[in-house]
């Protein structure tokens, strides 16, 4: 499985890549975001949300209460925040698991607390910081889409 290191050393930068990740995906992609409180894990959902042509009225926050937020948008775009679950049979019974096969794009918050319900082919991306405004963004690719469209952002950002 490959892993793709991406640093990011503004709020502009973080934007570039979650903008370009947002031309690249399609109905049925899993995206799961990890990092510790104040990595920027609602922050790039935002950036991706407002990618994929979500509209500011529909601004994304994170779904705190409902743990799944949905917009509509070039394709839908369903926000998950798993950071607050009680237990993993919750998701059992709520059914969660439909929307990952599902015809929309789905963004997981704190998708470790569900590991063992997480679809064989989806990105990983882990969020650490490194100081104030610089974060470092790992990629990881389950599946054979990612490389491809992984290897097209780290392109797009070398050109910046
Ligand atoms: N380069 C950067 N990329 C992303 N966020 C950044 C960057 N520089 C600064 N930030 C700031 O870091 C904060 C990230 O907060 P955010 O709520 O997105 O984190 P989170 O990972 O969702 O936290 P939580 O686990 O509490 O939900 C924001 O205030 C954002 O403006
Ligand atoms: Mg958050």
């Amino acid at each position: 499985m490959e892993v793709i290191r991406i640093e990011s050393g503004s709020l502009e930068e973080t934007e570039k890549i979650a903008v370009l990740l947002a031309t690249l995906v399609d109905c049925g992609d899993v995206i799961c975001l990890n990092g510790d409180l104040g990595a920027g894990k609602t922050t790039f959902t935002q950036q991706f949300a407002k990618g994929l042509g979500v509209s500011k009225k529909e601004y994304v926050t994170s779904p705190s209460f409902a743990i799944m937020h949905e917009y509509s948008c070039r394709i839908p775009l369903y926000h998950f925040d798993f950071y607050r679950l009680g237990s993993s049979d919750e998701i059992v019974e709520l059914g969660f698991e439909d929307f990952f096969y599902g015809n929309g794009v789905c963004v997981l918050e704190w998708s470790d607390m569900i590991r063992e319900f997480l679809p064989e082919d989806r990105l990983e991306i882990l969020i650490e910081y490194q100081a104030e405004f610089s974060r470092v963004f790992s990629f990881s690719c389950y599946g054979e889409l990612w490389p491809d469209r992984m290897g097209k952002i780290v392109d797009a950002m070398k050109s910046r």
